[in-house]
């Protein structure tokens, strides 16, 4: 069991980091095998909508995302973990995530070269706001879920939590609990 972690927050040790560590410890005392990307410390441009991966599922840009495309692949599950930035989630997460654009056919069907590895594979997501309503982030919520329904990925339930200054969170021993629980499911369901 793989589990590949990705921080879309630009502030490493910040408040979704901190949940997405404890995700990954979960996960590990479940016995699996995790990974954690700082998306902010890796090149990844914004898809250019060139078809070309519909034919070849390669994408023709040349950047850090053609190895997480491989990462993914090879993992049995993904936990996002992210910040709301004016009511949407980070560039960093929505560049990524845009280039996924490359497991998909013209006709936004997984590519018969991934379907084996995609269908069904286990996401995970998790919101950090600074508004005390956790459910301002729920425009990045509603992006995850669609993305996940059409394309027949298995969300798990969102953890969805308030912090505004760095480390926040972590006095927030629900939140942190709920991340830890996450890691744990995502890595035995
Ligand atoms: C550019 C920017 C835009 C933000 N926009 C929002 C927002 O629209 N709503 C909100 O509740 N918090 C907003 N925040 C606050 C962050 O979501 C909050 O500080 C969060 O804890 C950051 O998480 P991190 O420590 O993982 O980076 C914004 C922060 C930044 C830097």
């Amino acid at each position: 069991m793989k589990v590949l972690g990705i921080l879309g927050s630009p502030r490493v040790g910040g408040n979704s980091d901190i949940l997405l560590n404890q995700a990954l410890a979960g996960a590990k005392e479940m016995g699996a095998k995790v990974e954690k990307i700082i998306l902010s410390r890796k090149k990844i441009s914004g898809c250019l909508d060139c078809t070309k991966c519909n034919e070849t599922g390669i994408c023709v840009i040349r950047d850090d995302m053609l190895e997480i495309h491989q990462k993914i692949l090879k993992s049995d599950a993904v936990i996002h973990s992210v910040p709301l930035y004016f009511w949407a989630m980070t560039s960093q997460m929505k560049a990524y995530l845009d280039r996924w654009c490359a497991f998909f056919d013209g006709s936004w069907r997984w590519h018969k070269a991934y379907l084996p590895k995609m269908k069904g594979k286990r996401i995970g997501l998790m919101t950090v706001c600074g508004d005390p309503n956790v459910h301002t982030a729920d425009p990045i919520v509603h992006s995850f879920r669609e993305t996940c329904k059409f394309s027949g990925l298995k969300l798990f339930p969102v953890v969805q939590a308030s912090a505004a200054g760095k480390g926040e969170i972590e006095r927030n021993e629900k939140a942190k609990k709920e991340a830890y629980g996450l890691g744990r499911k995502i890595a035995t369901s």
